[in-house]
């Protein structure tokens, strides 16, 4: 295998380096391009640029392949938990049975937000998204903490990280008690971290919801199976703000406004109100699935696609069979359910779907696990982002301990040439 490519360029040749990771996939090395050649790559959406080295997740989107730090996502999802799958990709390896304490006893010392901090929900609208609470109130948060983050020391980092990953339970709990009117619960130190947050989001005062295991269970899966995804949207943005040094929480914060959107993260909303709509029109499935096709007034199949994976998303199949599961030991008949089973089936089989590749999604049935677990639908993203933190935080430290430089792409110019300013009284 060679190491180089050759480009040829106006007559000359140029030698690109080749690069090869872990898993023997391959780029060509341009850094030095626009030097030697006066050329850029132009790339839209990023779909082929590797924007980093990365250590932390590895996908093939061909064969349905996920792993965080080498373990595969499969084996996670059925031994390990949430709190210990954070801990591995934000230090790298699978902690003892003393450092997944110690993290614990952090993840419960820093859950309660400063008590200032509760002043600031009250002045959010009704109604007001919780994505927007959770994005605000992390920043805000940022303002209560210590500013010194050591990224590079595992011992402060680890307080760090715990800070953050405990803190934004408490938020998004808070937001969403905010949303609906109800007094914010205090967390519970005796519970561990997700039976905790269903306490915070479904207690009441005087009747506090006692957390059922297996509820606990697949929450806490689903956490773990949205925990990292490499160099997603969100992700991407975090790495981009944090690569300006710009610290933990306003690089996090901004990466909730980018999962925030439907193409992303907010897809298990627009996943809900399809099948919602759907049941409530009986709009035959079919003639839904060629409206897709012909794509009128924009509309998609949301939950089916991906960009990288073109075989099948393994955290689907996972969270497909833990929805069966989940709904099965709670006795639980959901017709959405029903719909996209049958949904699916029909795009499955169609070769639009087939050809362009395009299978369900993380987003496609999670929703209906949360249904279930009786976490309301503007909820869902914000349960993404509670997923996503411990990968948003490993990107960002991966980031901060490299010697990378500030993320600034180029571009490629298409707008007006020079001309000269026109005065007011002469525009036509
Ligand atoms: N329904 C109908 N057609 C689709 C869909 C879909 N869900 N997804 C892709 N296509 C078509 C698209 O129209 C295009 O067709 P053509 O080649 O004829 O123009 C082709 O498939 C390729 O699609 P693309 O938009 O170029 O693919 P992309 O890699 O830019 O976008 C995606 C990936 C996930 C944004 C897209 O598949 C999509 O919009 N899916 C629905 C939203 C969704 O479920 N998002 C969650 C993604 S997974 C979790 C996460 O990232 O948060």
């Amino acid at each position: 295998m060679s190491n180089t490519a050759t480009l040829v360029y106006d007559g000359k040749q140029y030698e690109l380096p080749i690069v090869v990771g872990t898993e023997h996939e391959k780029a060509i090395d341009i850094t030095s391009l626009r030097a030697d050649t006066g050329l850029i790559t132009l790339d839209s959406g990023y779909a082929n640029t590797g924007a980093c080295r990365s250590a932390i997740t590895y996908i093939d989107g061909e064969r349905g392949i996920l792993r965080y730090r080498g373990y595969p996502i499969e084996e996670l999802a059925v031994k390990a938990t949430f709190v210990e799958t954070s801990y591995l990709l934000i230090f790298g390896e699978l902690p003892t049975a003393s450092q997944l304490a110690d993290f614990r006893a952090l993840l419960a010392e820093h859950e309660l937000i400063h008590e200032d901090m509760r002043h600031h929900f009250d002045g959010f609208p009704p109604n007001s998204p919780p994505m927007a609470i959770l994005s605000a109130m992390i920043n805000a948060a940022g303002c209560f903490e210590p500013v010194f983050m050591a990224p590079d020391d595992d011992e402060h980092f680890m307080e760090s990280a715990a800070r953050l990953m405990s803190k934004v339970r408490t938020i998004a709990a808070a937001s969403y008690r905010k949303s609906i009117g109800k007094p914010m619960n205090y967390p519970r130190p005796d519970l561990r971290y997700t039976a905790n947050f269903l306490h915070m989001m479904f207690s009441r005062p005087h009747r506090l919801y006692e957390p059922d295991p297996v509820v606990v269970e697949a929450l806490d899966r689903l956490l773990l199976l949205h925990a990292d995804h490499e160099q997603n949207c969100s992700t991407s943005t975090v790495r981009m703000v944090g690569s300006s040094h710009a610290n933990l929480y306003a690089s996090v914060a901004a990466g909730v406004c980018a999962l925030w959107g439907p193409l992303h993260g907010g897809a298990n909303v627009a996943v809900i109100e399809m099948l919602t709509k759907l049941l409530e029109s009986g709009e035959k499935l079919e003639t839904f699935i060629e409206r897709v096709k012909r794509r009128d007034a924009g509309v998609r199949l949301m939950g089916f696609g991906h960009r990288v994976y073109k075989n099948f998303d393994p955290r689907a199949k996972i969270i497909k069979a833990s929805c069966d599961a989940l709904l099965e030991r709670l006795g639980i008949h959901d017709p959405l359910l029903d719909l996209a089973v049958r949904l699916e089936e029909i795009a499955l089989s169609d070769d639009y779907f087939i050809e362009r590749k395009l299978y369900p999604n993380v987003d496609y049935y999670s929703g209906i696990i949360m249904r279930a677990i009786g976490i309301p639908t503007n909820m869902f993203t914000v349960m993404f982002a509670i997923g996503r933190l411990p990968g948003w935080i490993a990107h960002w430290r991966e980031v901060r301990i490299s010697d990378s430089r500030i993320d600034r792409p180029r571009q490629i110019y298409v707008g007006p040439a020079e001309r000269s300013y026109v005065p007011l009284e002469e525009r036509g």
